[in-house]
């Protein structure tokens, strides 16, 4: 930092990094009026240089070269949209190393070796923020760390991933294909490189990790949260969720009991009177339950160039007001309780099952045995026909019942010969009868 201006090393020039160059470049008087100093791109680094860009820079800007970046001793904060976890974290430890503070948009890095950076950070003395890895636009991790800090929270639930509740959306209510919908979504910017990761739960679950790593101060990994993604949910679940009163959406729940802690992500219904139903397209929203707060609510844009840009340079913002103050790298709380995870018998929860069987008499007599010798009741059920005809489909939501049970109950439905398939099993929220 020179006495007018911050120098910034920008890598990655793709959807976010693109929105980064175009909210320095176009709101410069008033970052400048709230930090007291202008934020000036020093360099770019790219992958292809022959790439055409879709925002105005001089070409002597970009690079090739990381080093041009974690090494110019000229450069105060390095912004990281690149993505991924490897060159990334090498680049992001050099850079910390040299004692340049560090902004990043990744989850994948953050939720995977997060305690690893943050602690070079501080041993560093420098500000690593990442507000934009979680929600895009939606400044949640701020609200965790600042405005929850006098409260406990008990329960995040979180629409996390743009692409998968654009994809629900539309296929629930234009009746559009899953195939097509993703393309549309990767065309918007909002998938992340490999879909992958954002169709089959992990993106997801990494959001997951990050927020209940914030929110319940434990050290949760990514292999502490049990995900599963939406490439199975078919339009026939949608239309059975709909007609029961409720919405498919791609849920993360984090829940505390007492201390006990459980973190998931999985395709889940959600009852029409929950705040959560009504979350639509490539929005996102997290509700937050304190224990003196009660109920609240985030709600905004998840993922596109702009809306997650901001959240990365807010964060800018914020190492530029600590490098003033002189205090970065002093804000971060490490995680300080003991992590003690949930078994299966302690996951509580009501449960979507829909089953194809033989069509005769006696059969939903097994079933109903069946739940009652695992302690299973049943708020609804519904027998219809099913393949002309041939068969009959059974759909039924439970009353909370363990994870542990509903799972041996699935188990011991496929061992019934006159259970042909169990189609589906979701978790389902809200709805509670009063
Ligand atoms: P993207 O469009 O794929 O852009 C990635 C950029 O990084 C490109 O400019 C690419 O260079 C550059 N790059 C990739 N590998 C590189 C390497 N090895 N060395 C140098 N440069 C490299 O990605 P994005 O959507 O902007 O996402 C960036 C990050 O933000 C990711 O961590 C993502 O998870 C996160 N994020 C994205 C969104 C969103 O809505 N897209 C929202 C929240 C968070 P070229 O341009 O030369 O190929
Ligand atoms: N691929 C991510 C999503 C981008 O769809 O939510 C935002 O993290």
């Amino acid at each position: 930092m020179n006495n007018n201006s911050v120098k910034v090393g920008l890598m990655g020039l793709g959807t976010v990094g693109t929105g980064v160059v175009r909210i320095i470049q176009g709101h410069q008087e008033d970052l400048q009026k709230q930090t007291g100093l202008s934020l000036e791109i020093k360099k770019i680094l790219v992958r292809n240089m022959d790439k055409e860009r879709n925002v105005s820079i001089p070409s002597e800007l970009v690079t090739l070269d990381p080093e041009e970046l974690v090494n110019d001793p000229e450069i105060d904060v390095i912004v990281e949209v690149i993505g991924g976890i490897h060159p990334t974290k090498e680049y992001i430890l050099q850079a910390l190393e040299n004692g340049k503070h560090v902004v990043t948009a990744n989850k994948d890095l953050m939720a995977e070796s997060g305690a690893e950076i943050l602690s070079k950070a501080q041993e560093k003395g420098c500000d690593v923020f990442y507000e934009a890895s979680v929600a895009g636009g939606i400044p949640i991790l701020r609200a965790l760390v600042e405005g929850f800090s006098s409260d406990r929270i008990t329960k995040m639930m979180g629409i996390v991933n743009g692409t998968t509740n654009y994809i629900l959306t539309k296929m629930s209510q234009e009746g559009a294909d899953y195939a097509d919908v993703l393309k549309e979504a990767q065309k918007l910017g909002y998938a992340e490189s490999d879909p992958t990761a954002d169709v089959e739960g992990h993106d997801a679950a990494r959001k997951m990790a990050i927020l209940s790593t914030l929110g319940f101060h434990v050290d949760m990994n990514l292999d502490d949260v049990e995900f599963q993604g939406i490439s199975n949910v078919s339009s026939e679940d949608i239309n059975h969720a709909k007609r029961l009163g409720y919405e498919m959406k791609l849920l993360g729940i984090a829940k505390r009991d007492d201390d006990l802690i459980e973190v998931s992500v999985q395709p889940t219904l959600v009852h029409n009177s929950h705040p959560l139903a009504s979350v639509n397209g490539v929005f996102n929203a997290i509700y937050v339950h304190g224990e003196a707060v009660g109920e609240t609510m985030f709600y905004g844009p998840g993922a596109g160039e702009l809306p997650t840009a901001t959240a990365v340079v807010a964060d800018l913002v914020t190492v530029v007001k600590n490098m003033k103050l002189g205090v970065n790298g002093r804000g971060s709380v490490a995680p300080y309780k003991e992590k003690l995870l949930k078994g299966d018998d302690q996951i509580n929860s009501k449960y979507f099952l829909r089953l194809v069987v033989a069509d005769k008499r006696g059969v939903l007599a097994q079933i109903t045995r069946i739940l009652a010798e695992h302690d299973v009741s049943l708020e609804h059920v519904m027998q219809q026909p099913y393949n002309d005809g041939k068969q009959a489909e059974v759909i039924m939501v439970t009353h909370h019942a363990s994870k542990g049970n509903i799972m041996d109950v699935r188990n011991a439905f496929e061992a019934l010969d006159s259970v042909y398939e169990v189609k589906s099993l979701y978790r389902v929220e809200g709805g509670e009868q009063k």
